[in-house]
């Protein structure tokens, strides 16, 4: 083919401590070779770690994409990723302009202003002094003193305190009586603290996992060890809860531009209640995913192609006006969330999506299926399972993890 018809991309990986998916990540791209787009161009797109170094705010960006794992921790990535969204227009999954707000507090907020079911909450003031110089001043002259109890009681025992930009159970206390309440908020310090509602005697907790167009909804025992807690079962939800949890996920992720992110709800009964909708950075560890990794990675290749082959711009603009408008309507909550699945949908580009993924990338379901079969696969699940348990336990989990990609392979057999 000519030579003008190839095109190059490249995809960025900033990572942390993690080895399992960017290894992955990396071994499927070399195994599906160039993509040929219907327009019969050729794409030769490659994966690069970057490393982090002084940067010039006039420097050019060299990947088109970049899947990012740091910056909700280190700043020097982050500013490096605004400035490449500003400057360069670069595609960011997920961009810091979005995840400035990824926390709890602003997914309620939202949640409850579209009409969803998030349980009764209220923010409390610092608990500690905060680190300022003005804070004694602001806090004599404005603070309200306030009545804990009072908060607590309205809620109801047993309730939940938790920080309001929390992730990965940091600070989450479940809270029975005065005495709990008390010592949880003294504990809290300099943590901003949300009390909520509990969903007592939930019938299912559903995890849900968004890779741009693609979300999988999965069912989680948060009670259980890391590697158990997603369940592999199909039919956890009725057809009906399935498809509000699935457009609940998709509702919040369009609303707030975030195409990599975990969202969870409480099942009770028919009522689905939102909990915990912010992650800029789920965890998609083998260990964890299991049966469900071959999936998330598939899906992470697949939208970044997308969305580099295809050149989708980044959309940081949230138009709120949009969903807002269904919001106040005096539709039902039903109506509404197939209203809100529209605009969800068409942020997505889903057909669009979907139509690449059928014309140019028709042999990646095999691609992944011959590669969870291959040596490659089983030395990434040795290492990692090496990397993260104790020598003692090393054949136990390999024989866990093993058994349930051989499961996955059975039930992928033959797909696509
Ligand atoms: N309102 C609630 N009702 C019942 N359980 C809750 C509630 N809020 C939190 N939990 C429990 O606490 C865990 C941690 O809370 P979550 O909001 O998910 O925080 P994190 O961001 O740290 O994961 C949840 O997985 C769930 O088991
Ligand atoms: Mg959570």
């Amino acid at each position: 083919m000519a030579s003008q018809l190839d095109a190059k991309h490249l995809i960025g990986l900033l990572l942390g401590a993690e080895e399992d998916w960017p290894r992955a990540f990396e071994q499927l791209l070399a195994r599906l070779g160039p993509i040929r787009t219907a327009d019969g161009v050729s794409h030769d797109v490659t994966v690069e770690r970057l490393t982090i170094e002084p940067f010039d705010l006039r420097q050019d960006v060299h990947p088109d994409l970049v899947i990012d794992r740091l910056a909700y921790w280190y700043y020097h990535p982050r500013e490096w990723l605004k400035k490449a969204a500003l400057v360069n227009g670069t595609y960011l999954l997920n961009s810091p302009f979005t995840f400035q707000s990824m926390e709890k507090h602003s997914a309620y907020c939202a949640m409850l202003r579209l009409g969803l079911k998030v349980p009764e909450t209220v923010l409390v003031p610092y608990k500690h002094p905060v680190d300022n110089a003005r804070w004694a001043y602001t806090a004599a002259k404005y603070n309200q003193p306030f009545d804990l109890d009072a908060i607590a009681e309205k809620l109801g025992y047993p309730l939940y305190m938790k920080p309001f930009d929390g992730g990965g159970w940091r600070g989450v206390s479940r809270v029975r009586n005065r005495d709990e309440l008390h010592r949880a908020y003294d504990d809290s310090g300099e943590m901003l603290m949300h009390l909520q509602e509990s969903i007592e005697g939930y019938d299912v907790f559903a995890r849900s996992l968004t890779v741009g167009a693609e979300t999988m909804v999965m069912n989680f025992r948060p009670e259980l060890p890391m590697h158990d807690r997603y369940a592999v079962s199909h039919d956890f939800l009725t057809p009906e809860t399935g498809s509000e949890v699935l457009a609940i996920s998709r509702l919040i992720n369009a609303f707030f531009r975030w195409e990599f992110n975990s969202c969870e709800v409480l099942v009770r009964g028919t009522e689905v209640h939102p909990i915990d909708y912010a992650n800029a950075c789920p965890d998609i560890a083998v260990t964890s995913l299991h049966y469900y990794f071959p999936w998330a990675i598939s899906a992470l290749l697949k939208w970044s192609l997308f969305c580099t082959i295809t050149g989708r711009r980044p959309r940081l603009d949230l138009e709120t006006a949009n969903y807002f408008e269904i919001a106040d309507s005096d539709r039902s909550y039903s109506e509404k969330l197939t209203d809100y699945a529209a605009l969800a949908e068409k942020y997505f580009q889903t057909d669009r999506y979907q139509d690449f993924c059928a014309s140019a990338l028709p042999n990646l379901d095999d691609v992944v299926r011959d590669w969870v079969a291959s040596p490659d696969f089983d030395a990434l699940l040795v290492d990692t399972v090496r990397a993260t348990y104790p020598q003692a336990e090393h054949d136990r989990f390999l024989a866990h993890f093993r058994g349930l990609l051989r499961l996955w392979e059975k039930d992928n057999a033959g797909l696509g």
